[in-house]
């Protein structure tokens, strides 16, 4: 009998760069644990040697490029070592998840159209740093997530997908962030999936999915 099983017997490889407590890359483990995400996490970067996530990495199996900044010149040179593990893992994707630093050229270049973030807010509202806070003081009735590919600029690559959360009047800045946390958990492996599968189409700025 001919085998007609369709596309590569190689699982989709993603490594995940995060800084700080890792609810977004429990969810994605969670995900691929149940079969879900399509993708294995080959790989968790961080800057932050004593962040939570990274016990949640080491609890869960998955090995860690760890590293700190001030150890380094140049922010080139440790993403020339980063790069270097990608390669070496067969990396297909790079997913963000709260990873607190500046990317450069080595990595934003190499991984082109490869490489995503989470950021907590409807963007372009809201860049940068404690988005949620930043939506909180200016009052706005609904905000939510945006998932994006990556390019050289803070939080403008196309939009790949979003989630509105509505701001309610009994909310406080406290029930909106697990709002935000919880919307994170639902649509960032499901983007994660897209990839995975082969459903998403860049036409410049125009993301579609099939
Ligand atoms: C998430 O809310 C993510 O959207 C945000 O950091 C948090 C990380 O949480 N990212 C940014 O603000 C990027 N500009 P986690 O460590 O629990 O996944």
């Amino acid at each position: 009998m001919t085998d007609t099983t369709v596309g590569s017997s190689k699982p989709y490889r993603i490594a995940v760069f995060a800084s700080g407590q890792g609810s977004n890359f429990q969810a994605l483990l969670d995900h691929s644990r149940e079969g879900q995400l399509g993708a294995e996490i080959v790989l968790l970067v961080c800057n932050k040697p004593e962040a939570p996530v990274v016990e949640r990495a080491r609890r869960a199996g998955v090995d860690c490029f760890l590293f700190e900044k001030r150890a380094y010149a140049r922010r080139e040179d440790y993403e020339a070592e980063i790069a270097q593990e990608l390669e070496r893992r067969g990396v297909d994707l790079i997913v963000l998840a709260g990873y607190m630093l500046l990317l450069t050229p080595v990595l934003v270049d190499a991984y082109q159209g490869r490489m995503i973030n989470i950021h907590p807010s409807l963007l372009p509202s809201f860049p940068g740093k404690d988005a949620i806070g930043q939506a909180w003081e200016y009052g706005v009735k609904i905000t939510g997530v945006t998932v994006h590919l990556v390019d050289g600029g803070m939080d403008t690559g196309p939009v790949i997908a979003q989630k509105v959360v509505e701001i309610e009047p009994g909310d406080s800045i406290e029930s909106l962030e697990e709002k935000i946390h919880a919307a994170e958990r639902d649509l960032y492996p499901q983007v994660v999936n897209w990839f995975a599968v082969g459903k998403v189409r860049v036409d410049g700025r125009r993301i579609t999915i099939e």
